[in-house]
Formats: C-alpha cells, sequence, structure tokens
C-alpha cells in the first residue's frame, strides 16, 4: 500500500493507522533498508522517520537530491526502481506531487511502496500527528470544531482531508488567490462539513483547534514579499483571534514557523499552544505509517 494522500487512504485506513500510533508494533522492518529521498530541507520529516525507521528494525538511509537529480541525472522511475532493490519502502519529499505518483506507478507489482514526505499537494504523514495531538486533548476527532487560518496550502489539503473523513467540522479562512481552487473545494465538501470563507474571525468562532502555516511554502521564497502583504496582519493569528475560540481551545501549527508572521510570539510560547507535542507525534505516526504501508 502506497501513503499518498490522506484521501486514497481513506477513514478505515486512518483509523487503523492512529491505532498503529499507540501500539506496541513487532519489529518489520528487521534486517530491511528505507530510503528517504530529500528534494527540500526537513527538521521533524527526517529524524523523526529516521528514528521510526530504527524503532522498528530497519536501516534508513538519507539521500539529497544532490546525489541523485530527480529527473536531471536520471528519471524519478529509474531512481525508483533501483532504489526498490535495496530497500522495503521509498519515502520522498519532493516539489511536484506527481512525482511521487510516477515512482509508485514505476514500482506497481513490487511490494515496494512509496510515502509522501510532503509535496506540494500533501503532507498526509503530518496530519497523522496533527490527529493524534488532537485525540490525545479532547480524546476524539468526530464533531470537533477545527479552524484553519493562513494560506489554503498542501498542510491544509492534508489537515482537511484528515479531519472531514474522521467527522471533525472544519472551517478554512484564505485570502482571495489563496483558497483552493473550485475542484478542490467541491471535493472537500463532499467528504463532510466544510466552510470555506475569508473572514479569519468567523472561522475560529467557538473553535476547539485554531491551526496556521507559513504563508510562504519552500519554493515559493521569490513571493515572499507579495505574500506578506497579503496575509498581514489580518491573518496572524494573535491573542485577539485566539480569544473568539472556545477557552480550552489549542493552537496547532506544523513547524517551522515564523512568529510576528502568521502566528504572535504570545500565541506561540502560550499554554494553548500544542505545536512541539504535534512535532513529538510525527514519530509515532511514521511509524504507524511505516507498519501499514510494509504489512498492507
Ligand atoms: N512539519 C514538518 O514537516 O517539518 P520539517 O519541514 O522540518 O520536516
Ligand atoms: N507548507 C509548508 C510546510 C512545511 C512543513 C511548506 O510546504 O513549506
Amino acid at each position: 500500500m502506497n501513503f499518498l494522500d490522506i484521501e486514497s487512504i481513506g477513514a478505515a485506513g486512518l483509523s487503523e493507522i492512529l491505532l498503529y500510533a499507540r501500539a506496541d508494533l513487532d519489529q518489520v522492518l528487521l534486517g530491511r533498508g528505507v530510503a528517504l529521498v530529500f528534494e527540500k530541507p526537513s527538521l521533524r520529516t527526517r529524524n523523526s522517520s529516521e528514528m521510526a525507521v530504527v524503532s522498528l528494525g530497519g536501516h534508513p538511509i538519507y539521500i539529497t537530491n544532490l546525489e541523485v537529480g530527480l529527473d536531471s541525472r536520471e528519471s524519478a522511475e529509474d531512481i525508483a526502481r533501483s532504489l526498490a532493490s535495496y530497500h522495503a519502502v521509498i519515502a520522498a519529499r519532493v516539489f511536484d506531487h506527481s512525482v511521487l505518483v510516477r515512482m509508485a506507478r514505476s514500482l506497481a507489482g513490487t511490494g515496494v511502496p512509496v510515502v509522501n514526505l510532503l509535496s506540494d499537494r500533501g503532507h498526509p504523514c503530518q496530519a497523522v500527528a496533527d490527529l493524534l495531538t488532537m485525540i490525545d486533548r479532547f480524546g476524539e476527532i468526530s464533531g470537533l470544531e477545527v479552524s484553519y487560518v493562513g494560506d489554503s496550502n498542501n498542510v491544509t489539503l492534508s489537515l482537511a482531508q484528515a479531519c472531514l473523513l474522521l467527522g471533525a467540522h472544519l472551517r478554512i479562512a484564505s485570502p482571495e488567490g489563496f483558497q483552493f481552487d473550485a475542484q478542490t473545494r467541491s471535493a472537500l465538501e463532499l467528504m463532510g462539513k466544510v466552510e470555506f470563507t475569508q473572514d479569519p474571525d468567523d472561522a475560529v468562532r467557538a473553535a476547539d483547534v485554531v491551526y496556521t502555516d507559513t504563508w510562504t511554502s519552500m519554493g515559493q521564497e521569490a513571493e515572499a514579499q507579495v505574500r506578506r502583504s497579503v496575509f498581514s496582519p489580518r491573518y496572524q493569528v494573535n491573542s485577539k483571534m485566539m480569544a473568539l475560540a472556545q477557552k480550552d481551545a489549542i493552537f496547532m501549527h506544523c513547524l517551522p514557523a515564523h512568529r510576528g508572521e502568521e502566528v504572535s510570539e504570545e500565541v506561540f510560547e502560550s499554554r494553548q499552544s500544542v505545536v512541539f507535542s504535534q512535532a513529538a507525534n510525527r514519530l509515532s505516526a511514521f511509524r504507524a505509517i511505516l507498519y501499514a504501508v510494509v504489512t498492507t
């Protein structure tokens, strides 16, 4: 089973992964390798994935794009097929989601799964850690009011799909030009209760969870100034905005965060902030994902 996006994992698959995350797991990777290919920088994903592989008895190999040259030195398909002769799983962080799809296609029938470590389209490993963090705090996802404020990006899509599949209600506030396209919005609407707005205050009113992410994702650095001028100051999650949410609401961010931009220093450091629990949950999330992809 590949793990490319939350949508194709489905509610049952996702629930199973959440159970694995809190279970004692067999050493399913004993004596086996996992290739971790990174086209972009990473702190949490690299470290949690390497340690997760080790905890299941396997051997991780971290590979940067400088070495392999995805689609420049060699095609993504040929890279995947070569790596599959040494590794039980291939996980990659890429700019273009279609690279992951091509890798997975080229490995069809080999039994070697491909895992998405973040693409322009989604960040499904993060979404699993986010669900675990919400469950740690609230006990269950169903019925939670989850609000996302900021750029509708890769993190937003995986979070939205994961929350909707498990019965949370979602409100997403993004400025014009930074919202999901009509097709993505309709697909999300089919998955559950979701509202799209340009008003962040409306979105966070009575929310249990207030989530934000960077205004400028990796690969969009040239747009940083324009983006800052569009998002600032209205889309910053600050104390005034958090005061509109439930009293016991939590603040979430996948990290890295930019204090003073998408989140104020005060909220980031507040009692409500669970950002480092999210970071910690990346490890159990990835262990569970690895277990699911090698045993399914
Ligand atoms: N949240 C997350 O994926 O962090 P890194 O980019 O540091 O891996
Ligand atoms: N949206 C961000 C997430 C980083 C973990 C990015 O893609 O850069």
